[in-house]
């Protein structure tokens, strides 16, 4: 049986499962999380597999102290300061600039993060003695409802996690407020536990609408998902012209002696769960490649391979 009350000991040994790459779900006061180590990439992938997320959704980071928000977000701004301090912890989660650290995975390629801190102290605890900043979703599968009772968590996700740690029911019991800061201004990204009118008396009014992302300020600026800036092109051998800077994304390996101006291998081994891990990190680089087109191997879509293949899709269309 995988769930336990939370206590010293449990947290202890949670704490342990987090650090070695496995997965603990844990109580917040919003809902249950499913955590992973934020800065272990395949710890992060197994979230989306147990998850069973057809695509990858950018996660949002949980921290045990206001300070450590530096080691994960860049930001000046007097008014994030102040949420901070007014509302941390609490059911906030602010979207910022991301630093290196942050592997790509967990922001899904976007170059902001999420962060919060939960306002409950079994997840403080458990954060703390990690010694690492945890990602977590709710803790349900993809589509069905936020759990807000350790039994819900053992309904949907059962044995596939390593431990649920039982903290009773949480009181909020809807997710956070998602508010991201974008070139000195504030967006509501998703109602939440902290109401739209406490914010406001803070910071003044909230922004109307969506953040215009048709507007990019520069490349890579994007503050929604990040799509290759370089054709990408599924496999096919029609593509292959020697007057080209092609770079190639192999899944483990296809056979080939065209001479390519880049190569990436998501998993020598074929291991979905290691190709998720590099997806964006590889997009990313070739980006800097100043490559006429990316060709990717196809994977198998099952598993975590639906996920990484909704992606790859969604950036093959741009260029249809
Ligand atoms: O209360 C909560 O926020 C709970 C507990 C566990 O902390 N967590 C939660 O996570 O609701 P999840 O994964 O179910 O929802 C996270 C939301 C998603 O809608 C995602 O798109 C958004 O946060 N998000 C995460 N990172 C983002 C980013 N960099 N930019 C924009 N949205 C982001
Ligand atoms: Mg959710």
């Amino acid at each position: 049986m995988n769930l336990v009350k939370a206590n010293n000991e449990t947290i202890t040994a949670a704490a342990g499962i987090i650090k070695q790459g496995g997965l603990v779900a844990f109580p917040t006061e919003t809902v249950y999380g499913l955590g992973a180590d934020a800065l272990n990439p395949i710890a992060v992938a197994k979230i989306f597999e147990v998850k069973k997320r057809p695509a990858f959704n950018p996660l949002i980071l949980h921290i045990a102290e206001k300070d450590s928000l530096k080691k994960f977000a860049t930001f000046d701004d007097k008014k994030v300061d102040l949420l901070i301090k007014k509302f941390w912890p609490g059911p906030l989660t602010l979207v910022l600039p991301k630093t290196e650290i942050v592997p790509d995975i967990v922001t899904s390629g976007n170059p902001t993060v999420a962060v919060r801190m939960p306002d409950h102290p079994v997840a403080l605890q458990l954060i703390k003695s990690s010694g690492t900043a945890i990602a977590a979703p709710s803790a349900n599968r993809f589509g069905h409802l936020s759990p807000t009772e350790a039994s819900h968590v053992s309904k949907y996700l059962g044995e596939k996690v390593d431990m649920i740690l039982d903290g009773g029911k949480c009181k909020v019991g809807v997710e956070s407020t998602i508010v991201q800061f974008y070139e000195g201004k504030f967006y509501m990204l998703r109602p939440g536990g902290l109401s739209k009118e406490e914010i406001e008396k803070e910071i003044g009014t909230l922004e109307k609408g969506k953040i215009d992302i048709a507007k990019p300020t520069s490349p890579g600026q994007l503050p929604f998902h990040y799509s290759p800036h370089t054709p990408l092109k599924f496999w096919d051998t029609k593509f292959l012209d020697k007057n080209k800077r092609i770079g190639v994304l192999f899944f483990s390996k296809l056979k080939t002696e065209f001479p390519f101006s880049a190569v990436k291998i998501l998993s020598e081994k074929k291991d979905l769960r290691e190709a998720a891990a590099n997806l964006f990190s590889a997009l990313h680089e070739f980006e800097k490649e100043k490559l006429d087109m990316i060709l990717v191997e196809p994977v198998e879509e099952k598993g975590l391979g639906i996920a990484i293949m909704d992606r790859l899709k969604k950036a093959a269309k741009k260029f249809d």
